[in-house]
């Protein structure tokens, strides 16, 4: 064993049978280039279970009677989890000073005041977290019946969102009024949030492949996913962000991470230039392609 090399060594056939089945499962895309990276990654898992290979391995996930929960461990250690409080200011911009009255005109004029919003791929909290800041802060808002589901395929992200305390790595973008408001210092300088931050978001595992269990969420007035379709292929894109569309009540929104696109993936959506950001939109009439 020599360097950081990882301890076993993974064949090309073993490569591709674990990528169909962690792709399968989750939609995340391994190119033949990552195959270090899987072997790196699941290295810690085969010494875990004490087996030999990644065949092992392999043979475990699809046929053990732990499979189930090697595959919720697996996610764990495969997902890319990097977050914070109020990332992409000019989108959150976008969201409070023109989605939510949008919204909130169109519901009025039907004498409906509930908002629901999924956090989809949440992963420690800090983006449903910050939902819920900036919800509390509108004044257009009070008496709403306000719901914010946070979900994520990773366990271990959830406990922490669950548990609510952050760092200081956190708060790279939030400001000071925000913490003095909504968190509190514990020893050793962490933050708990407050107790009317945490009441109005729910948080649950859920895998965006997950049909059965993703219909029973109902339907949404805003799905922010950021940051989680970067990690799947073209077709894998497509089916969730169909599944998206399914659960937006017609006129909701679809915020996506900067970097993200529906260029060439869905037409179901129609994209629309506000003044602090683009966002795409669910037609409100039939159409789209659906
Ligand atoms: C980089 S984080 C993004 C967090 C947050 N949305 C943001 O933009 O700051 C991506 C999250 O997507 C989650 N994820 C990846 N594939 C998923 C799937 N199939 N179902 C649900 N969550 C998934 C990961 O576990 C991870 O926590």
């Amino acid at each position: 064993m020599f360097g950081s090399d990882p301890e076993y060594q993974m064949s090309d056939e073993e490569f591709r049978l674990i990528r169909d089945l962690v792709y399968n499962h989750c939609g995340m895309f391994f190119a033949p280039d990552a195959k270090y990276l899987l072997e790196k990654r699941l290295s810690s898992r085969l010494a875990f279970h004490n087996l030999a290979s990644y065949k092992d391995y392999y043979l475990l996930l699809k046929y053990d009677i732990r499979k189930d929960q090697e595959m919720s461990d697996l996610m764990d250690v495969l997902t890319t989890n990097e977050t914070y409080f109020f990332r992409e200011a000019f989108q959150l911009k976008a969201f409070t000073d023109e989605i939510i009255p949008e919204i909130v005109e169109a519901k009025l004029k039907k004498g409906d005041r509930s908002l629901r919003i999924w956090s989809a791929g949440c992963s420690t909290g800090e983006e449903p977290y910050t939902i819920a800041m900036l919800l509390l802060e509108n004044s257009m808002l009070k008496g709403w019946r306000i719901e914010i589901i946070g979900t994520d395929i990773s366990h271990r992200v959830l406990q922490q969102a669950r548990k609510g305390v952050y760092g200081k790595s956190s708060f790279r973008a939030t400001d000071a009024a925000y913490v003095g408001r909504y968190f509190e210092e514990q020893e050793g300088g962490s933050y708990r949030l407050s107790d009317n931050l945490r009441e109005l978001v729910t948080i649950s595992q859920l895998n965006l492949f997950d049909q059965n269990r993703l219909a029973l969420l109902g339907r949404m007035d805003i799905i922010f996913c950021r940051n989680v379709i970067i990690y799947f292929d073209q077709l894998a894109k497509k089916k969730v962000v169909e599944t998206f569309c399914q659960s937006l009540y017609p006129g909701g929104f679809l915020l996506l991470g900067h970097s993200e696109s529906l260029m060439n993936i869905t037409t179901l959506f129609t994209l629309r230039h506000l003044k602090n950001d683009m966002v795409y939109q669910k037609p409100l009439t039939a159409g789209g392609g659906l």
